[in-house]
């Protein structure tokens, strides 16, 4: 039986041990999509969901061209056609025009991903012989953000995108009235995993901007020594090595002059997160057994504590729908280490020829999945001897 795609979402949930809260499983890998070109105006009615453009950051490997040269590429036209070249960040005033040129023939852009979806007419891309600009008018503090430049690669028709060469930069449109980049969530459900670095992205939207992490209850402020937690003025707070004491619900205050404001909240979930992918060991009652005898095949796991682990079996009866049942366990293993057993039992009453063949047990966590195998000989009963 194939291992559904679905199967690791549930293993999240069992984890979790909450039902009624779909993680994305990456939300913290928050970024820019590479590759995705913005949309073409299409008001939208209420608020913007956080949904969306929120794929596994493959991060373009930036190869060793001096920074430098890359940044040759990308400039800001400031007023009566100045140019001047980027560094890694920027400042725009909210309300001014954001404008970007990047040299090459064609370009391609990608810009936070909160622009992309709700692009209301702002935003304009136009590609010129050699370079192309972006313009973004009427700005305000929530297009605060990354602003990637990819030249193309192109032979003929074909284009593809120069991941080595794409530019960045971090444009900061501080706001008077709102320290923070909105969001439109009022709180936001992030996973806490094992030894797994997590970023609460409270985003300022002026690099002048004090930010400090609070804890609500008990409401304390939460040290930021940079090693635990370390903070990033173009990201927000990265826990870099989440332990259950973690979680709970955070959120940033930001302070600039006289204005002091809170971020969204975050509820910061712990997940026991594995550090590798099952190794399950299959044994059998015994490898050949007499037809109306009882087969017992186990399939343990040696794992964490409080790391959850799904078995599925195929068995050769499951065509024909035999009826086999499984009996699931989890023991504790004493010696000091914190670790636990996980067993699947597949339990054959009354064996039949049909039951010959092989078994084999997937153990998946959210790491991965393994599969191990056993072959089971049926023997006919051996007729009663005649006196
Ligand atoms: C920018 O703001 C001005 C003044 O409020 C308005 O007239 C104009 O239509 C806006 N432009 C866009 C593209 O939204």
């Amino acid at each position: 039986m194939p291992l559904e795609s679905g199967s690791k979402w549930r293993l999240v949930l069992s984890a979790l041990l909450i039902s009624a809260v779909i993680l994305e499983l990456d939300a913290q890998e928050q970024g820019v999509t590479p590759g995705r070109t913005p949309k073409p105006s299409k008001p939208k009615l209420g608020k913007s969901t956080k949904k969306g453009p929120r794929a596994v950051t493959t991060k373009p490997k930036t190869k060793a061209t001096p920074a430098a040269e890359a940044h040759n590429l990308l400039t800001q036209v400031l007023n009566r056609g100045k140019f001047k070249k980027v560094g890694e960040s920027i400042s725009v005033q909210t309300g001014d025009t954001l404008e970007l040129r990047c040299r090459g023939k064609p370009v391609q852009w990608s810009v936070p991903p909160y622009l992309e979806e709700d692009d209301d007419g702002r935003l304009r891309i136009v590609q010129h012989e050699r370079y192309g600009t972006l313009t973004l008018v009427n700005s305000t503090g929530a297009d605060t953000g990354e602003y990637t430049c990819y030249p193309m690669y192109c032979e003929d028709t074909d284009c593809r995108k120069e991941y080595n060469k794409a530019v960045k930069v971090f444009v900061f449109f501080p706001d008077p009235q709102e320290l923070f980049v909105p969001s439109s969530d009022y709180y936001e459900v992030i996973q806490l995993r094992t030894n797994w670095p997590t970023v609460l992205p409270c985003q300022v939207t002026s690099p002048e901007a004090k930010v400090t992490l609070h804890r609500e209850y008990p409401p304390v402020e939460v040290t930021v020594d940079g090693m635990e937690i370390s903070f990033n003025v173009k990201k927000g707070f990265t826990i870099n090595r989440p332990r259950p004491h973690h979680a709970g619900a955070l959120y940033c205050v930001a302070s600039l002059g006289n204005l002091r404001q809170s971020s969204t909240k975050y509820m910061l979930i712990y997940v026991n997160y594995p550090m590798a992918p099952p190794a399950p060991v299959i044994q059998a009652s015994s490898s050949s057994v007499v037809v109306g005898e009882n087969l017992r095949v186990s399939c343990t796991v040696m794992g964490e504590q409080d790391v959850v682990v799904e078995f599925t079996w195929e068995y050769p009866g499951q065509q024909i729908g035999r009826p086999l049942y499984t009996q699931e366990s989890i023991s504790p293993v004493g010696g000091g280490a914190a670790r636990q057993q996980s067993q699947s039992l597949l339990l054959v009453d009354e064996v039949r020829d049909v039951d010959q063949g092989t078994y084999t047990c997937t153990a998946q966590n959210l790491q991965g999945a393994k599969s191990v195998s056993t072959t089971i000989k049926v023997v006919p009963k051996t007729k009663p001897k005649k006196p």
